[in-house]
């Protein structure tokens, strides 16, 4: 597991293309995430085959949150616990030592998701909190789910195992 750079950028696009339902950004946006986010951004695998990515950010009001934008473990990947992995080495590297809430959100249906976050929350030993954030009516003409937002936090990174 490594820090997104810029040359992994259409292979991340590639990833995200093939990991339904999630929404595929532009390889320019892949591109801006590994060259000014890599540090909160993680992915999984060798150049020519990536197995997972995480992107996330700090927003700039909230210094102790991580925000969570986009999880993908490529189909043949999943349920090896890759995708919680990926999130406790993001919250392992130095940088994010001050990080104390996750957030994240989720779609109502997305099973994996749910799970692999409320499977995270039980390693920080953390509460979930969940709220309406971004509601259908807010995509416009884009057919799209709700998209409540969790919460989980706060917590001790130290208490990973
Ligand atoms: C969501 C996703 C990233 C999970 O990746 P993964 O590597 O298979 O998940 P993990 O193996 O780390 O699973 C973590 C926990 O969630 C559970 N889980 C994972 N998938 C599950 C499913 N489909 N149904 C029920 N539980 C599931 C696991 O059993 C595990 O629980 P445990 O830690 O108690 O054993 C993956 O399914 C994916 O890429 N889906 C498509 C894209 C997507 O929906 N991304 C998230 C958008 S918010």
């Amino acid at each position: 597991m490594r820090m997104p750079q810029i040359s992994d950028a259409a292979g991340i696009h590639r990833l995200i293309s093939e990991c339904p339902p999630l929404d595929l950004n532009s390889v320019y946006t892949y591109l801006l995430l590994s060259e000014h986010f890599g540090a909160s951004c993680v992915l999984a695998g060798a150049d020519d085959t990536l197995h997972g990515f995480v992107s996330g950010y700090v927003p700039p009001e909230r210094p102790n949150t991580l925000f969570v934008w986009q999880v993908a473990v490529h189909e043949q990947g999943r349920g090896q616990s890759l995708g919680r992995r990926m999130m406790q080495h993001l919250l392992q590297r130095p940088g994010l030592a001050h990080i104390q809430y996750i957030e994240t959100t989720v779609g109502p249906d997305n099973r994996a998701s749910r799970a692999m976050f409320a499977s995270l929350a039980q390693k920080l030993l953390a509460p979930i909190d969940e709220q309406p954030l971004f509601t259908r009516d807010m995509f416009g003409v884009h057919a799209h789910e709700d998209e409540p937002l969790l919460r989980i936090g706060p917590f001790a990174i130290a208490s990973l195992p």
